[in-house]
């Protein structure tokens, strides 16, 4: 997966340094992804990807135990209780727009709960998704 944080990185360095990170910048991550994953993208399964239950430690948890149901929401973080700043591009204008960040984040996350890096396709998924909350 290293690599295709590389190419992504690549493609929307650029971008993210001249355009203001805005939904637009989202949406061409999703895009990018979508490429990647040499698919379309669903929200729907961006949804239930979004809060599919993993067993963790003894614990189910799904990306909304910390993301919450509404990504236009703060969210809060299922173990420290830390306030998370909401996933929504629409409301956090700073979500997808660096790359590197968004691939650092997939990659804790996915480890987390399914033990390895999610694929291109469900972070496209996840990022059509959250673009569906206004
Ligand atoms: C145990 C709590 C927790 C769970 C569960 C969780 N996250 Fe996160 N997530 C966080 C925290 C904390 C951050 C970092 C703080 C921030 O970015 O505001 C974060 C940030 C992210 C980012 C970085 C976004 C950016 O700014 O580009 C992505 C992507 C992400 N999470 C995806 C996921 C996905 C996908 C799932 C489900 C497979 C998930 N997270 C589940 C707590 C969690």
């Amino acid at each position: 997966m290293k690599k295709l944080s590389y190419v992504l990185i690549a493609l929307l360095g650029s971008i993210s340094f001249y355009a203001q990170a805005d939904v637009a910048t989202a949406e061409q991550a999703a895009k990018n992804y979508a490429l990647f994953a040499k698919s379309t993208l669903s929200a729907d399964d961006g949804k239930a990807f979004y809060t599919s239950k993993q067993m963790v430690n003894g614990k189910n948890i799904a990306c909304n135990s910390c993301h919450t149901d509404n990504p236009t929401n703060k969210g809060k973080h299922s173990e420290s209780g830390k306030e998370i700043q909401p996933m929504s591009p629409a409301v956090n204008p700073k979500r997808f727009a660096v790359l590197n960040e968004s691939e650092k984040g997939f990659a804790k996350h996915c480890k987390d709960l399914y033990g390895k890096d999610c694929s291109a396709k469900d972070k496209g998924n996840f990022i059509a998704y959250l673009l569906t909350f206004k």
